[in-house]
Protein backbone atom coordinates (compact mmCIF):
# COMPACT_ATOMS: atom_id res chain seq x y z
CA UNK A 1 0.00 0.00 0.00
CA UNK A 2 1.58 3.54 -0.96
CA UNK A 3 1.59 5.72 2.27
CA UNK A 4 0.12 8.50 0.88
CA UNK A 5 -2.01 8.92 -2.31
CA UNK A 6 -4.47 11.10 -4.21
CA UNK A 7 -7.38 10.03 -6.48
CA UNK A 8 -8.17 12.80 -9.09
CA UNK A 9 -8.29 15.97 -7.55
CA UNK A 10 -9.67 18.96 -8.86
CA UNK A 11 -9.59 22.66 -7.21
CA UNK A 12 -10.48 25.82 -8.11
CA UNK A 13 -9.71 28.99 -5.89
CA UNK A 14 -12.55 31.57 -5.91
CA UNK A 15 -15.28 29.24 -6.86
CA UNK A 16 -18.45 31.31 -8.17
CA UNK A 17 -16.84 34.56 -8.98
CA UNK A 18 -15.07 35.74 -12.52
CA UNK A 19 -11.67 35.08 -10.75
CA UNK A 20 -12.33 31.50 -10.37
CA UNK A 21 -9.18 29.13 -11.57
CA UNK A 22 -9.15 25.62 -12.28
CA UNK A 23 -5.44 24.72 -10.33
CA UNK A 24 -6.35 21.34 -10.18
CA UNK A 25 -8.17 20.00 -13.04
CA UNK A 26 -7.89 16.12 -12.31
CA UNK A 27 -4.90 14.78 -10.35
CA UNK A 28 -3.68 11.17 -9.55
CA UNK A 29 -1.01 10.18 -7.52
CA UNK A 30 0.79 7.54 -5.06
CA UNK A 31 4.19 8.11 -2.95
CA UNK A 32 5.51 5.14 -1.73
CA UNK A 33 7.73 4.55 1.82
CA UNK A 34 10.93 5.86 1.21
CA UNK A 35 11.03 8.03 -1.96
CA UNK A 36 12.08 11.21 -2.56
CA UNK A 37 10.11 12.60 -5.24
CA UNK A 38 10.35 16.23 -6.72
CA UNK A 39 7.70 18.21 -8.36
CA UNK A 40 8.14 20.64 -10.68
CA UNK A 41 6.59 22.73 -13.26
CA UNK A 42 6.23 26.03 -15.02
CA UNK A 43 5.09 28.84 -12.00
CA UNK A 44 1.30 28.50 -11.44
CA UNK A 45 0.88 24.82 -12.88
CA UNK A 46 -0.56 23.57 -9.62
CA UNK A 47 2.66 22.53 -7.48
CA UNK A 48 1.82 23.91 -4.30
CA UNK A 49 -1.74 23.71 -4.30
CA UNK A 50 -0.78 20.16 -4.47
CA UNK A 51 0.97 19.61 -1.79
CA UNK A 52 -1.72 21.54 0.50
CA UNK A 53 -3.92 18.73 -0.25
CA UNK A 54 -1.60 16.33 0.94
CA UNK A 55 -2.27 17.14 4.69
CA UNK A 56 -5.38 18.09 4.28
CA UNK A 57 -4.69 22.21 4.31
CA UNK A 58 -7.43 22.65 1.26
CA UNK A 59 -9.92 19.91 0.46
CA UNK A 60 -10.43 19.39 -2.82
CA UNK A 61 -13.75 20.06 -5.12
CA UNK A 62 -13.62 16.39 -5.74
CA UNK A 63 -11.44 13.50 -5.40
CA UNK A 64 -9.79 11.85 -2.47
CA UNK A 65 -6.89 11.67 -0.59
CA UNK A 66 -5.10 8.53 1.14
CA UNK A 67 -2.74 8.33 4.29
CA UNK A 68 -2.11 4.90 4.41
CA UNK A 69 -5.29 3.74 2.95
CA UNK A 70 -7.62 6.40 4.81
CA UNK A 71 -9.29 9.00 3.16
CA UNK A 72 -7.83 11.84 5.46
CA UNK A 73 -11.23 13.87 5.42
CA UNK A 74 -13.11 10.89 6.37
CA UNK A 75 -13.52 11.66 10.40
CA UNK A 76 -11.48 14.76 12.60
CA UNK A 77 -9.59 11.65 13.56
CA UNK A 78 -8.28 10.81 10.23
CA UNK A 79 -7.68 14.62 9.47
CA UNK A 80 -5.71 14.98 13.17
CA UNK A 81 -3.74 11.69 12.38
CA UNK A 82 -2.49 12.39 8.77
CA UNK A 83 -1.61 16.49 10.05
CA UNK A 84 0.47 14.74 12.32
CA UNK A 85 2.34 12.66 9.86
CA UNK A 86 2.43 14.46 6.89
CA UNK A 87 3.96 17.56 7.57
CA UNK A 88 3.92 20.47 4.86
CA UNK A 89 7.10 22.92 4.88
CA UNK A 90 5.25 25.91 3.30
CA UNK A 91 7.28 27.79 0.24
CA UNK A 92 7.29 31.22 2.13
CA UNK A 93 8.81 30.39 6.04
CA UNK A 94 7.18 33.45 7.29
CA UNK A 95 3.86 32.24 6.89
CA UNK A 96 4.68 29.14 9.14
CA UNK A 97 6.23 31.11 11.94
CA UNK A 98 4.01 32.80 14.68
CA UNK A 99 5.42 32.41 18.34
CA UNK A 100 7.91 34.82 20.00
CA UNK A 101 10.92 32.45 20.19
CA UNK A 102 12.35 29.94 18.12
CA UNK A 103 11.63 27.51 20.88
CA UNK A 104 7.99 28.10 20.89
CA UNK A 105 7.77 27.83 17.46
CA UNK A 106 9.46 24.16 17.06
CA UNK A 107 7.36 23.02 20.12
CA UNK A 108 4.74 24.18 18.78
CA UNK A 109 3.43 20.44 17.02
CA UNK A 110 4.80 18.27 19.17
CA UNK A 111 2.55 20.00 22.11
CA UNK A 112 -0.48 19.59 19.53
CA UNK A 113 0.30 16.07 19.89
CA UNK A 114 0.55 15.96 23.31
CA UNK A 115 3.77 14.91 23.96
CA UNK A 116 5.33 15.07 27.41
CA UNK A 117 7.61 18.71 27.94
CA UNK A 118 10.76 16.18 28.26
CA UNK A 119 10.06 14.88 24.81
CA UNK A 120 8.96 17.79 23.39
CA UNK A 121 12.44 19.40 24.85
CA UNK A 122 14.73 16.63 23.29
CA UNK A 123 12.86 16.93 19.39
CA UNK A 124 13.50 21.03 19.51
CA UNK A 125 16.95 20.66 20.33
CA UNK A 126 17.39 16.90 18.33
CA UNK A 127 15.62 19.71 15.09
CA UNK A 128 17.33 22.60 15.82
CA UNK A 129 21.17 20.64 15.96
CA UNK A 130 19.31 18.66 12.53
CA UNK A 131 18.73 22.19 10.68
CA UNK A 132 22.50 23.05 11.20
CA UNK A 133 21.48 26.00 13.65
CA UNK A 134 23.19 26.09 17.19
CA UNK A 135 21.05 26.29 20.20
CA UNK A 136 21.80 30.29 20.51
CA UNK A 137 18.94 30.34 18.17
CA UNK A 138 16.00 28.98 20.21
CA UNK A 139 15.33 32.15 22.97
CA UNK A 140 15.20 34.71 19.27
CA UNK A 141 12.46 35.88 17.89
CA UNK A 142 11.58 34.04 14.67
CA UNK A 143 10.91 37.48 12.89
CA UNK A 144 14.76 38.59 13.78
CA UNK A 145 16.32 35.73 11.89
CA UNK A 146 17.35 36.37 7.67
CA UNK A 147 15.47 34.41 5.32
CA UNK A 148 17.38 31.50 5.40
CA UNK A 149 17.83 30.90 9.06
CA UNK A 150 13.73 31.38 8.97
CA UNK A 151 13.26 28.33 6.70
CA UNK A 152 15.52 26.07 8.50
CA UNK A 153 13.48 26.91 11.88
CA UNK A 154 10.37 26.10 9.51
CA UNK A 155 11.23 23.20 8.71
CA UNK A 156 12.84 22.48 12.01
CA UNK A 157 9.23 23.06 13.42
CA UNK A 158 8.13 20.40 11.00
CA UNK A 159 10.62 17.78 11.88
CA UNK A 160 10.21 17.85 15.16
CA UNK A 161 6.87 16.10 14.51
CA UNK A 162 8.33 13.49 13.21
CA UNK A 163 6.60 12.93 10.01
CA UNK A 164 6.63 10.01 8.12
CA UNK A 165 5.79 11.89 5.03
CA UNK A 166 8.02 15.32 4.55
CA UNK A 167 7.03 18.08 2.49
CA UNK A 168 9.14 21.09 1.23
CA UNK A 169 7.64 23.79 -0.83
CA UNK A 170 10.57 25.39 -2.94
CA UNK A 171 13.04 24.42 0.54
CA UNK A 172 16.39 25.87 -1.95
CA UNK A 173 14.63 28.83 -2.87
CA UNK A 174 16.63 32.01 -1.69
CA UNK A 175 19.31 30.21 0.01
CA UNK A 176 22.83 30.69 -1.11
CA UNK A 177 24.84 28.06 -2.61
CA UNK A 178 26.69 26.44 0.09
CA UNK A 179 23.00 26.71 2.01
CA UNK A 180 21.61 25.21 -0.55
CA UNK A 181 23.24 22.46 -0.76
CA UNK A 182 23.71 22.00 2.94
CA UNK A 183 19.89 22.21 2.75
CA UNK A 184 19.64 18.99 0.30
CA UNK A 185 22.44 17.01 2.07
CA UNK A 186 19.80 17.15 4.96
CA UNK A 187 16.69 16.30 2.86
CA UNK A 188 19.19 13.22 1.67
CA UNK A 189 20.20 12.49 5.40
CA UNK A 190 16.46 12.84 6.94
CA UNK A 191 15.58 10.53 4.38
CA UNK A 192 18.24 7.93 4.97
CA UNK A 193 18.13 8.43 8.67
CA UNK A 194 14.30 7.73 9.18
CA UNK A 195 13.03 5.85 6.15
CA UNK A 196 10.58 9.20 5.71
CA UNK A 197 8.85 9.81 2.34
CA UNK A 198 10.03 13.34 1.04
CA UNK A 199 8.22 15.16 -1.80
CA UNK A 200 9.38 18.50 -2.46
CA UNK A 201 8.96 21.11 -5.35
CA UNK A 202 12.04 23.12 -6.84
CA UNK A 203 12.08 25.10 -9.74
CA UNK A 204 16.18 24.23 -9.84
CA UNK A 205 16.86 20.52 -12.51
CA UNK A 206 20.11 20.31 -11.38
CA UNK A 207 19.06 19.96 -7.21
CA UNK A 208 16.31 18.01 -8.65
CA UNK A 209 19.06 15.54 -10.33
CA UNK A 210 21.33 15.42 -7.34
CA UNK A 211 18.24 14.49 -4.79
CA UNK A 212 15.32 12.73 -6.08
CA UNK A 213 14.57 9.22 -6.92
CA UNK A 214 11.79 10.07 -9.11
CA UNK A 215 10.25 13.41 -10.61
CA UNK A 216 6.60 14.61 -11.10
CA UNK A 217 5.93 17.45 -13.55
CA UNK A 218 2.73 19.54 -13.19
CA UNK A 219 1.57 21.72 -16.09
CA UNK A 220 -2.06 23.48 -15.98
CA UNK A 221 -2.96 21.90 -13.12
CA UNK A 222 -2.60 18.15 -14.50
CA UNK A 223 0.41 15.63 -13.82
CA UNK A 224 2.37 15.89 -17.45
CA UNK A 225 5.22 13.46 -16.95
CA UNK A 226 6.42 11.18 -14.16
CA UNK A 227 9.10 9.03 -14.12
CA UNK A 228 12.63 8.21 -13.01
CA UNK A 229 15.46 11.72 -13.09
CA UNK A 230 16.88 9.37 -16.93
CA UNK A 231 13.17 9.45 -17.92
CA UNK A 232 11.67 12.42 -17.32
CA UNK A 233 15.42 14.25 -18.22
CA UNK A 234 16.23 12.89 -21.74
CA UNK A 235 12.56 14.66 -22.97
CA UNK A 236 14.22 18.26 -23.14
CA UNK A 237 12.06 19.04 -26.43
CA UNK A 238 9.08 18.11 -24.19
CA UNK A 239 10.36 20.09 -21.03
CA UNK A 240 11.02 23.41 -22.72
CA UNK A 241 7.60 23.34 -23.75
CA UNK A 242 6.70 23.13 -20.86
CA UNK A 243 8.59 26.08 -19.59
CA UNK A 244 11.55 23.85 -18.15
CA UNK A 245 15.01 23.45 -19.16
CA UNK A 246 17.06 20.14 -18.50
CA UNK A 247 20.22 20.72 -16.37
CA UNK A 248 23.12 22.53 -17.28
CA UNK A 249 25.45 19.57 -16.98
CA UNK A 250 23.10 18.05 -19.85
CA UNK A 251 23.58 20.51 -22.02
CA UNK A 252 27.43 20.86 -21.75
CA UNK A 253 26.42 17.34 -22.70
CA UNK A 254 24.61 17.73 -25.74
CA UNK A 255 26.80 20.93 -27.18
CA UNK A 256 29.61 18.20 -27.10
CA UNK A 257 27.46 15.14 -28.43
CA UNK A 258 27.63 18.13 -31.71
CA UNK A 259 30.95 18.57 -31.45
CA UNK A 260 31.82 14.71 -31.89
CA UNK A 261 31.96 13.46 -28.52
CA UNK A 262 29.78 11.17 -27.51
CA UNK A 263 29.66 10.69 -23.66
CA UNK A 264 25.77 9.37 -23.49
CA UNK A 265 22.69 10.93 -22.49
CA UNK A 266 22.57 10.32 -18.95
CA UNK A 267 24.75 12.89 -17.32
CA UNK A 268 22.59 14.93 -15.24
CA UNK A 269 24.51 15.79 -12.65
CA UNK A 270 28.27 16.69 -11.61
CA UNK A 271 28.97 12.95 -10.20
CA UNK A 272 27.41 11.72 -13.14
CA UNK A 273 29.38 13.47 -15.88
CA UNK A 274 32.59 12.88 -13.95
CA UNK A 275 31.87 8.83 -13.99
CA UNK A 276 30.58 8.90 -17.89
CA UNK A 277 34.19 11.27 -19.24
CA UNK A 278 35.95 8.80 -17.41
CA UNK A 279 34.45 5.76 -18.98
CA UNK A 280 34.88 7.70 -22.00
CA UNK A 281 38.37 8.26 -21.53
CA UNK A 282 39.00 4.61 -20.71
CA UNK A 283 37.12 3.54 -24.04
CA UNK A 284 39.64 6.18 -26.01
CA UNK A 285 42.91 4.50 -24.13
CA UNK A 286 42.03 1.03 -24.33
CA UNK A 287 41.16 1.69 -28.29
N1 LIG B 1 -4.81 31.94 -2.95
C1 LIG B 1 -5.12 31.91 -4.24
N2 LIG B 1 -6.22 32.55 -4.73
C2 LIG B 1 -6.57 32.50 -6.04
N3 LIG B 1 -5.84 31.84 -6.97
C3 LIG B 1 -4.73 31.20 -6.56
C4 LIG B 1 -4.32 31.21 -5.17
N4 LIG B 1 -3.18 30.48 -5.07
C5 LIG B 1 -2.90 30.05 -6.32
N5 LIG B 1 -3.81 30.47 -7.22
C6 LIG B 1 -3.85 30.16 -8.67
O1 LIG B 1 -3.88 28.74 -8.82
C7 LIG B 1 -3.00 28.30 -9.85
C8 LIG B 1 -1.94 27.35 -9.28
O2 LIG B 1 -1.14 28.06 -8.34
P1 LIG B 1 -0.01 27.38 -7.48
O3 LIG B 1 0.39 28.37 -6.44
O4 LIG B 1 -0.47 26.05 -7.01
O5 LIG B 1 1.15 27.20 -8.56
P2 LIG B 1 2.68 26.79 -8.39
O6 LIG B 1 2.96 25.74 -9.39
O7 LIG B 1 2.98 26.49 -6.96
O8 LIG B 1 3.44 28.12 -8.84
P3 LIG B 1 4.86 28.75 -8.34
O9 LIG B 1 5.92 27.97 -9.06
O10 LIG B 1 4.80 30.16 -8.81
O11 LIG B 1 4.93 28.63 -6.87
C9 LIG B 1 -2.41 29.58 -10.46
O12 LIG B 1 -3.20 29.91 -11.57
C10 LIG B 1 -2.57 30.61 -9.36
O13 LIG B 1 -2.72 31.89 -9.89
MG1 LIG C 1 4.23 27.33 -5.55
Amino acid sequence: MSVLSVHNLIYGYSKGTPFETGALNGVSLDFEQGEIVAVIGHTGSGKSTLLQHLNGLLKADSGEVLFEGKDIHSSKEALRNCRFNVGLCFQYPEQQLFESTVYADIAFGPKNMGLSDDEIKNRVYESISFVGLTEDYLEKSPFDLSGGEKRRVAIAGILSMKPKVLILDEPTAGLDPVGKNNLLQLIKDYNKKTGSTIIFVSHNMDDVAVVADRVIVMNKGKVELSGSIEEVYSQGEKLASLGLDVPEITTVFLSLKKAGFDLGDTAFTVSGAVKAITEYLKGENDG
